[in-house]
């Protein structure tokens, strides 16, 4: 079984909830305190043993291209300064070894159409898709849970957690049998249905891995809920002829696609910050915000 080598980065959506913040600059570049959700996402992927990044990519995009090339003029300029500190963390955004590669989505047709664009670079061997909006905090990073999963399964292995019933309608949700242990195999998935068609309560959050077989079902995809190409119906192709497992996975996961789950990350990780979280914690403890407003 080939290991986990390769993550695809869908960023070429449009960003609508987060207007006009994401009119001229990519809501992946968002910051959480003082790095952006694209960077999160990348760590995440790497401490998973990922060595390839694939960012999917469109129009207005730039910014990520440019947050992960060498940017020398900067370079140079906190050099001449001597900010040794930043500069470090300039120079290593990525560590040695890892690679990106880009392409682009001239249409965001949807999140399906968006991974079929990959296919040319991830080739014949199983992958990780990553929402860099869906953050998640968690000690064991949640794409290495998976990674540990598919490594004893050799299954495509999605990310989920519990889902409010008034918000089964945000996400994909899964329908599952359980066992063995704590294995929960996917039985059908449905995009976005109502509470009462939901068939559980067991989202789909942002983190997939996918043997590339999902490649072939998403060709033949017609476009579905919202008139897009759904990753999840071809994901309902992909489990009648071979096993998806779920993984309830251990960790915090912030919607930072929506405004309110990207304040409250701002906060999460704003307290534990090392340079500026033991005054914003002692700010926010003693702030009459609430009270007065301003
Ligand atoms: P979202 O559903 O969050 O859509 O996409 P969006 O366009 O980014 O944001 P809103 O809903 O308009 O506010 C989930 C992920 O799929 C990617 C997005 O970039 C995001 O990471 N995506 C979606 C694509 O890359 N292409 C698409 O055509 C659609």
């Amino acid at each position: 079984m080939k290991p986990i080598k390769k993550a695809v980065f869908p960023v070429a959506g449009m960003g609508s909830r987060f207007l006009p913040a994401t009119k001229a600059s990519p809501k992946e570049m968002l910051p959480i305190v003082d790095k952006p959700l694209i960077q999160y996402a990348a760590e995440e992927a790497i401490a998973a043993g990922i060595t390839e990044l694939i960012f999917v990519t469109g129009r207005g995009k730039r910014a990520i291209e440019d947050h992960f090339d060498k940017a020398y003029e900067l370079e140079v300029e906190l050099e001449q300064r001597g900010k040794t500190k930043l500069l470090e963390q300039v120079r290593n955004m990525l560590p040695p070894g890892i690679s990106c590669a880009y392409v682009r989505q001239a249409e965001a047709l949807g999140l399906g159409h968006a991974i079929l664009c990959a296919a040319p670079l991830v080739g014949d061997e199983p992958f990780a898709v990553v929402l860099a909006d869906d953050l998640v905090d968690a000690e064991v990073p949640v794409l290495q849970q998976m990674v540990q999963l598919h490594a004893a399964t050799g299954a495509s292995v999605l990310g989920v957690q519990q889902v409010p019933p008034e918000q089964t309608r945000q996400y994909g949700i899964v329908e599952t049998e359980h066992g063995p242990g704590p294995i929960h195999k996917i039985v059908g998935i449905v995009e976005k249905p109502g509470p009462e068609e939901a068939p559980s309560n067991l989202g789909v959050v942002g983190r997939y891995l996918l043997t590339p077989a999902i490649f072939d079902q998403l060709r033949s995809v017609r476009p579905g809920a919202g008139g897009e190409i759904q990753l999840t119906d071809g994901i309902a192709g992909l489990l009648k002829q071979e096993t998806v497992l779920a993984l309830p996975f251990e960790g915090v996961r912030y919607d930072c696609g929506s405004k309110l789950g990207y304040l409250k990350a701002t906060v999460a990780y704003g307290i534990r910050h090392a340079e500026a979280g033991p005054e914003f914690r002692e700010w926010l403890a003693h702030t009459g915000l609430l009270q007065h407003g301003r």
